[in-house]
């Protein structure tokens, strides 16, 4: 398997499955080495202060079994760091090393999923896992393309977060749609203030009660629903990211859509410019007198122009399916015994998994940020330019 590293100055690795340690119950070893999921963050400065808990703080947003919205699969999710962190908690420079173990992995659940190996969850990572992992194939959830690997991403980004902190560049997501129903156009003082106040994390108060009341009735029939996570970045200076491959736009998409379950990005007004005229698509700048910076007076561009950071806040959005493990009966087929079939999911899963993928898209937009920042200040150390093009 390739492609378990995200970020190139800034990098973060991740490995670990749903149910690693579910098989492996040595009992010579503590609950906590059975198995679970690890982080390795390279490019860690030091003297960041990075507490556990800190961490914690990041993981506890998208841990399950917290509201009625999502799976009662309880996970711990418990962070342990065990490397790259000395005294009074800061970093030395080193690699940050952090454990999650999985200590919750009942054997009846284990039992769960092998009654259902044979079967293609319609939706899900399964059948291509089997398709190319063969008789090695992790069947218990998906291995890593279960939705519990995006635990060991969130420690990453939480790292990352302790970064961009020092630097006051603020990352924040939302829920602002839940089957078809939209919130109002939120700005980031409104989204930081109504950051978590319900079980959606969605900033319009009113209209997240309409979308709790939405999602508990699919849930009532069985079925799941999808629906729209926004994120801002606020306080990107100018002049992240590469003209060409390396668009600061391309490394974001790179790491939202290497999340499961997201289908679709928008940067600033996105699909929307498809109708506009020029004339109207185009952001206006303007000189600003009291910060002595050109600013853009709209942000169709999403705060991104020409795959380099402009200085306004970057916008996307992201579209996220529904849950592919519903327990309403669909037809799938069973690959042990070669016939068409019909199958209902009684495990453990979430009517949708919004309530659960914003911290997700957080951290992958911090990774995103903090490494197209390194690259940046890399490129600035060698380049010959007069600052004042900098402070403009
Ligand atoms: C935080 C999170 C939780 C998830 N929980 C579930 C779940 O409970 N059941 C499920 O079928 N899929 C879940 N998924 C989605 C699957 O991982 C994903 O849809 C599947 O692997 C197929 O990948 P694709 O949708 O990107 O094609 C979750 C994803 C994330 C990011």
């Amino acid at each position: 398997m390739f492609g378990n590293s995200f970020g190139r100055l800034f990098r973060v690795t991740t490995s670990g499955e749903s149910y690693a340690g579910g098989f492996r119950k040595n009992k010579n070893l503590p609950r906590e080495l059975y198995g679970g999921l690890l982080t390795i963050v390279d490019g860690v400065p030091p003297g960041i202060k990075l507490t556990s808990e800190f961490i914690q703080e990041e993981l506890d947003k998208r841990r399950p079994g917290q509201s009625r919205l999502d799976t009662p699969r309880k996970e711990k999710d418990r962070v342990y760091i065990i490397s790259g962190v000395m005294e009074d908690d800061y970093t030395t420079g080193a690699p940050v090393g952090m454990l999650i173990p999985n200590v919750d992995i009942a054997d009846e659940e284990i039992e769960n999923h092998r009654r259902y190996k044979d079967l293609i969850r319609p939706g899900q990572a399964a059948y291509t896992y089997y398709k190319k992992y063969g008789q090695y194939n992790d069947w218990a959830g998906a291995g890593r393309a279960s939705g519990r690997e995006t635990a060991a991403r969130v420690a990453g980004g939480a790292v990352a977060k302790a970064v961009l902190d020092r630097l006051g560049i603020d990352v924040i997501s939302y829920v602002s749609e839940v089957h078809g129903i939209k919130c109002s156009p939120v700005t980031y003082e409104t989204a930081k203030q109504n950051y978590r106040k319900n079980e959606i994390n969605c900033p319009d108060l009113e209209k997240a009660q309409e979308m709790i009341k939405e999602l508990l009735r699919i849930k009532e029939e069985g079925d799941s629903c999808g629906g729209i996570v926004e994120i801002i970045a606020h306080g990107v200076p100018t002049g992240l990211g590469e003209p060409v491959f390396d668009k600061l736009s391309a490394v974001i998409a790179h790491g939202l859509m290497s999340i499961g379950a997201i289908k679709g990005l928008e940067f600033g007004a996105g699909f929307a410019l498809a109708g506009l005229k020029g004339s109207e698509s185009n952001d206006t700048p303007y000189y600003d007198e009291n910060s002595g910076r050109v600013r853009f007076k709209t942000n169709k561009a999403g705060g991104i122009l020409g795959g380099i950071s402009n200085g306004e806040e970057i916008r996307i959005r992201a579209a996220v399916k529904p849950t592919p493990t519903i327990p309403k009966i669909q037809e799938t087929v069973d690959v042990n015994k070669l016939c068409n079939t019909k199958v209902s999911f009684k495990s453990r899963n979430d009517p949708s998994i919004l309530p659960r993928i914003y911290p997700v898209c957080e951290a992958m937009v911090r990774i995103a940020i903090l490494d197209a920042w390194y690259m940046a200040k890399g490129y600035r150390s060698v380049s010959d330019i007069d600052h004042k093009w900098d402070t403009l």
